[in-house]
C-alpha cells in the first residue's frame, strides 16, 4: 500500500504512465464518434484491457431519447463482445471544461459486471486538464455484481 498520501498511484498501479498517458489521449479523441444531436453532450471512453487493447467508446443518442446509450456502455459492449472481459482501468471524458464527468448510475451498474473493488475510474474534463481517479466501488458501494447471485 502506497498510504493515504498517494491514492491515485496506487489504483493505478497495474497501468503504466505510458498506458495512462494513451487512456486519456483516447477517451479525449473518442468524443469525436459521439453521435449526440440531442444533447449535444459528446462523451468519450476508454477501456483498457487485460490484453493492453484499448476500446473506444462514445454516446450514440437516438430520436426516441431514452434510446440513448452512454459512452461507457458503449466502449463496455465493445470490449466483452471482442473477447475482452478483464479490464485495468477506465477512462472517461465530457465535453466540460469546469469539471470532470462521473458515469451515470446505469454504466456504474453495467460497468460492476466486469469490474469492481480497486478498479480504477479516471474521469476527465474536456481538455484533460482536469483528472479525478476513483476506485470503483466508491462510486457504486455495496453494489450488486454477478457474485452477489
Ligand atoms: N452520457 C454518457 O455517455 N455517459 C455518462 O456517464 C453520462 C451521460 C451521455 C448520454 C447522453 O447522450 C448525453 O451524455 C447527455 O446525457
Amino acid at each position: 500500500m502506497s498510504g493515504d498520501k498517494e491514492p491515485e498511484k496506487h489504483l493505478l498501479r497495474h497501468v503504466t504512465a505510458q498506458q495512462l498517458g494513451q487512456l486519456k489521449k483516447k477517451a479525449l479523441e473518442a468524443r469525436e464518434l459521439s453521435y449526440s444531436p440531442y444533447s449535444k453532450f459528446r462523451v468519450g471512453c476508454c477501456i483498457l484491457t487485460k490484453e493492453n487493447k484499448f476500446v473506444l467508446g462514445a454516446n450514440v443518442e437516438n430520436a426516441s431519447y431514452g434510446g440513448a446509450i452512454c459512452a461507457e456502455r458503449c466502449a463496455a459492449v465493445k470490449a466483452v463482445t471482442g473477447g475482452m472481459k478483464e479490464w485495468l482501468a477506465i477512462a472517461i471524458s465530457g465535453d466540460r471544461m469546469e469539471d470532470t464527468i462521473s458515469p451515470c448510475g446505469i454504466c456504474r451498474q453495467f460497468i460492476r459486471e466486469f469490474a469492481s473493488g480497486e478498479f480504477p475510474v479516471i474521469m476527465l474534463n474536456g481538455d484533460g486538464s482536469k483528472t479525478v481517479v476513483k476506485p470503483f466501488e466508491e462510486l457504486l458501494p455495496l453494489s450488486f455484481g454477478p457474485d452477489s447471485l
